[in-house]
């Protein structure tokens, strides 16, 4: 641990943003901006968030670290380790799994030769299995980003990780 002070390591941009989540909240209740902040965070970072920046949301919020580390390892919206530049969320939960969310997860799989929780080699991707995205009637579904993609079929699948993909010299191919 680099105890690194927070002016150092959340961008100008960041911290005018978590400020701005602060003013919504009573000085007193400066723990409510833990998950807005992190996500600022996590956003200047490619996606994820080392010790050392939630280190430094914390002290920039003044909480206890354990707090932020709390949040931060509770959530399945924050990574705790480097991920791919397009994160895809795949929905298993009941709706999803009663239309078919086996077989996009395992044709994404197939796909991109990566199993849940990884990344392909490139680092165009990663893939995560979640909990009810809470877009049930449109099941199955997968985040992609800050976009839900809904009744999905391997074909849909196929366009979207083609227009997701960008071409690299011996990078994935998403065929
Ligand atoms: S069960 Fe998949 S979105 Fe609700």
């Amino acid at each position: 641990m680099k105890n690194i002070a927070a002016p150092d390591l959340l961008t100008k941009e960041t911290r005018q943003e978590i400020d701005a989540w602060l003013k919504k909240f009573p000085e007193n209740q400066r723990r409510s901006a833990v998950i807005p902040a992190l996500k600022l965070a996590q956003e200047q970072n490619k996606g994820w968030l080392d010790e050392d920046l939630m280190n430094a949301v914390a002290d920039y919020l003044h909480l206890p670290r354990i707090a932020v580390y709390e949040v931060a390892s509770f959530y399945t919206l924050f990574h705790l380790k480097p991920v791919g530049k397009n994160r895809l969320y795949v929905c298993t939960n009941i709706s999803c799994l009663l239309r078919n969310s086996d077989e996009i997860s395992d044709h994404i799989k197939n796909k991109l030769k990566i199993g849940f929780g990884e990344t392909t080699a490139d680092g165009q991707f990663s893939l995560f299995e979640v909990e009810c995205l809470g877009a049930c009637g449109g099941a199955p579904a997968m985040q992609v980003g800050t976009t839900y993609h809904e009744n999905l079929t391997p074909e849909k699948i196929d366009n979207l990780l083609a227009s997701l993909a960008e071409p690299t010299a011996g990078g994935t191919h998403v065929k």
